[in-house]
């Protein structure tokens, strides 16, 4: 049985059609990441999944079953905070442990058990204005470390989180995965993020276009390398230039350079460096890296998958 199943899923506002017949499959215990630009239309998956949101045509099953019978053990992380700014971080955490079905009085000792768990005891009765950013994501999550939770949705979870923040989501995670044997559906714009899944789906306009594990899906991009170079000079000529030098000329431009995508980086680069220094433009850095899964669905589809920034940061995670 599939923890999700989705069958020739469509999702129309109007005329204007997001979802265009998506068919997911995900193993109990899989642990699978989502990958795709800005308004690909993941969102609106994940809620159709999680039954906020209705289909306009096509199935969809979680555990064989019509998700709206499925609450109880969906946890569903979305990707604005849920979390009440008025109440403490305790009285939040009760809130959506009572919406569990749990006593009020049993609700007080599960949260007390949580927040101590997650680490958060002494804000414990603080109120969330006061929280960071990573203590809301931190307390978020500790709202899915029910013993009912089979499965988890989450819509970027990690977006604005800081390195030790994120580490210790990952950790909860793990523990949540193996405890519950819960399945995981992650949301991400971060290859690395991706990296620790058993399979990574890319999605782009409203249609999932490639599957497989991150090293499948690094093969089937045919992508042995990057290159990533700065350069006192960026133009199209420039580019031009470097395009002859990916394997499909295909150069990535980013903040202070180009990304080249090639299968042999050692020969090349005497080559680029002549040509570029012919050219007037200097080479500030340069350096050769193992391909992301970002670049995996640059190559894919050509577009980069964070409009928003550029390669030279995705390089960070
Ligand atoms: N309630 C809505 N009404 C109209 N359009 C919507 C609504 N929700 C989402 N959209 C549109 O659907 C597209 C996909 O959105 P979304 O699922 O949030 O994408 P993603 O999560 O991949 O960024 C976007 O173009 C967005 O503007
Ligand atoms: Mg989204």
């Amino acid at each position: 049985m599939y923890a999700v199943y989705t069958k020739n899923l469509v999702k129309k506002y109007d005329d204007y059609m997001v979802l265009k017949g998506v068919d997911l499959r995900i193993k109990e215990g899989e642990f699978y990441a989502l990958m795709g630009p800005n308004g690909s239309g993941k969102s609106t998956l994940a809620a159709i999944i999680t039954s906020v949101k209705h289909p306009t045509e096509g199935e969809v099953k979680v555990f064989g079953e019509n998700p709206k019978l499925m609450r109880n053990i969906i946890g569903y992380l979305p990707q604005e905070s849920f979390l009440s700014p008025f109440l403490t971080g305790m009285e939040n955490l009760m809130y959506f442990i009572r919406l569990s079905g749990y006593s009020r009085h049993d609700a007080k000792r599960v949260a007390g058990k949580l927040i101590e768990r997650v680490g958060l005891s002494e804000h414990a009765d603080r109120r969330v204005s006061e929280y960071s950013g990573g203590m809301k994501r931190i307390l978020e999550i500790a709202t899915l470390l029910l013993p009912n939770i089979k499965l988890l949705i989450l819509d970027e979870p990690t977006a604005g989180l800081d390195p030790s923040v994120r580490k210790k989501f990952f950790s909860i995670l793990q523990e949540i995965q193996e405890e519950n044997e819960a399945t995981i559906m992650m949301i991400t714009h971060v290859g690395a993020d991706a990296e620790v899944a058993s399979r990574v789906g890319l999605m782009d306009d409203g249609r999932i276009i490639a599957e497989g594990s991150p090293e499948e899906l690094k093969e089937l991009s045919s992508l042995s390398e990057v290159l990533d170079i700065e350069t006192s000079i960026k133009n199209e000529r420039i580019l031009r230039i470097l395009n002859r030098f990916s394997t499909k000329g295909d150069t990535l431009e980013t903040e202070r350079g180009y990304r080249v995508y090639c299968s042999d980086s050692e020969s090349i680069v005497p080559e680029i460096v002549r040509v570029l220094n012919d050219a007037g433009c200097k080479i500030t850095r340069i350096e050769a890296k193992k391909p992301t899964l970002e670049d995996v669905f640059f190559k894919l589809t050509g577009k980069p998958l964070r409009g928003d920034t550029n390669a030279s940061n995705i390089s960070q995670f």
